[in-house]
């Protein structure tokens, strides 16, 4: 299988509804909904810059967590599996995804029992991993290798742990041939020597969601241990200010479909 990197990055807007996104923590303080506009538009620049295609969706009131776009498809070999997201006030969100991918990519809708959130699907080389999480079922193993088994990848299914929204939680692969997978997470050690594995400190954790396009891997700002360990493996970093996504459980990942 031969397939050409990303050059086209999709992403939603931010709704004002976004106030009531999902995944806050009780009694932290209200989301900052302007400073996360801002910060939605510098990931934009930072892709763009990085010479990707980036077309934004608008946004729906009605879907407060819609900027969260990775959630509602998984993009392999030029293949799309629209998603049928865990959480039910998500589940409308995968119709204007699936309008703006029709013709770049072919489509799959996920069928009924099968549940998957984007952010529970990691690609490492020609493997899959499916984390089985709050949002995503074991049903929705079946459906990811019946997408993609026949693409020429091995899908293999992961727990995450209780408590934490998605696999992309704990890893990420910005780069093909390289894993940043959090200390003691459930793929901390899973992978074999042919990949290159930067472990991101316990302390960091949130770090090891990162986007990679390039040499070039945007990480989320304030985690100089895990940047720095980019660094010694002759990557770019690009560090991004995330704290208003963080307050609803999101990270770099959840914020875009590359293709
Ligand atoms: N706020 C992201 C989610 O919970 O789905």
């Amino acid at each position: 299988m031969i397939e050409s990197p990303p050059t086209k990055a999709l992403l939603r807007a931010i709704p004002d509804s976004y106030a009531d996104a999902l995944g806050q923590v009780p009694g932290a303080p209200p989301i900052d909904v302007a400073r996360a506009r801002a910060q939605h538009a510098a990931y934009a620049a930072a892709l763009s810059a990085l010479g990707l295609e980036v077309t934004v969706l608008p946004a729906d009131e009605a879907l407060p967590d819609c900027c969260f776009i990775e959630d509602t498809a998984v993009i392999a070999a030029g293949h799309a599996l629209l998603t049928r997201p865990g959480a039910v006030s998500r589940r409308a969100e995968v119709d204007a995804v699936a309008a703006a991918l029709d013709g770049a990519v072919t489509l799959q809708r996920t069928r009924v029992p099968a549940l998957i959130d984007g952010g529970d699907v990691l690609r490492v080389a020609h493997t899959i991993y499916v984390g089985l999480s709050a949002r995503t079922n074991g049903v929705s193993v079946g459906a990811v290798q019946e997408a993609f088994w026949p693409r020429g990848f091995i899908v293999r299914s992961v727990p995450v742990p209780f408590g934490t929204l998605h696999l992309k939680c704990h890893a990420s692969s910005p780069v093909p041939g390289l894993v940043v997978v959090a200390e003691g997470s459930p793929l901390d050690g899973a992978f074999g020597p042919e990949l290159r594995a930067v472990r991101v400190p316990r302390a960091e954790a949130y770090a090891a969601n990162t986007v990679g396009v390039g040499e070039t891997v945007l990480v989320a700002a304030g985690y100089p241990e895990t940047a720095a360990r980019l660094r010694a493996e002759g990557l770019e970093v690009v560090t991004l200010d995330m704290s208003e996504l963080a307050r609803a459980d999101g990270s770099l990942t959840c914020l875009s479909l590359l293709y």
